[in-house]
């Protein structure tokens, strides 16, 4: 990963790690090997879909902890749309 992409990186973490549905920063680093993958065969500009796949998480942060864990239907349906 590049410079700046490190710093987005670094910076993303705290986010990510409020995330309590799963392993967020395991996913997204997963997520960020998968665009590099991509971006070898495709066309797409690493500056902003890197930096998009690093952040696309991140809302998750401002979600509560209970309704993140919920398996409440209606609660999930909630969920998706706060963590956007
Ligand atoms: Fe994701």
């Amino acid at each position: 990963m590049e410079g700046v992409f490190k710093k987005i990186w670094k910076l993303a973490i705290p986010y990510l790690k409020k995330g309590k549905r799963k392993d967020f920063l395991l996913h997204t680093a997963g997520v960020i090997k998968a665009m590099e993958l991509l971006l070898r065969q495709e066309k797409g500009d690493p500056n902003i879909l890197i930096p998009a796949v690093i952040l696309h998480d991140t809302g998750w942060s401002k979600v509560p902890r209970d309704l993140q864990r919920s398996n409440n239907k209606s609660k999930v349906e909630k969920v998706m749309k706060l963590h956007l």
